[in-house]
């Protein structure tokens, strides 16, 4: 079948099979390897991409579906002269990867929720972010990074205690 959609604000069009998931078309036929593919059950978020601004986990989610949408993945994040989305530069000022292998997904996740509640507390950016699992960091990284972008997607000036963690 035939689909056509919007991808990282391209338009974007080709034919797949019926049974092909959104992730293995993202990663073989456009080369956005950023989608990370790990459980392949709808577990760890790892695949997490944003279909018209809310997360779904790729691995799981038939391409088909993505017909007429609009599809973002982290290789659309940066902005077009090539600066990091503040979720970007903020994971890379906290130290919130190792592997990395989960970031993608985090950011993504993490950027619909600031996109809907700029001013989410600590408690609803830790449950927002329950579906995408990292065996690397122990999330006080990933989530003091979030709550950075979160205060500079506002306008906030930095503080003193927005250093690295220790
Ligand atoms: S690879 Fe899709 S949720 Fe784990
Ligand atoms: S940084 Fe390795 S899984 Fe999260």
């Amino acid at each position: 079948m035939k689909i056509a959609f919007e991808l990282n604000g391209k338009a974007a069009a080709l034919e797949i099979e019926p049974r092909e998931t959104l992730a293995e078309v993202l990663r073989a036929r456009f080369g956005l390897t950023g989608v990370k593919i790990s459980c392949e059950s709808q577990v760890c978020g790892s695949c997490t991409v944003l279909v018209e601004g809310r997360p779904v986990s790729a691995c799981t989610y038939l391409a088909y579906e993505a017909r007429s949408r609009r599809v973002t993945t982290i290789e659309g994040l940066a902005d077009p002269q090539g600066r990091l989305h503040p979720l970007q530069q903020a994971f890379i000022d906290r130290f919130a990867f190792q592997c990395g292998f989960c970031t993608p997904g985090m950011i993504l996740a993490a950027k619909s929720l600031l996109d809907q509640n700029a001013r989410a507390s600590e408690g609803e950016i830790i449950a927002y972010m329950s579906g995408n699992l990292c065996r690397c960091t122990g999330y006080l990284p990933i989530l003091r990074a979030i709550q950075q972008a979160s205060a500079e997607l506002r306008g906030e000036p930095r503080t003193s205690g927005d250093g690295a963690e220790p």
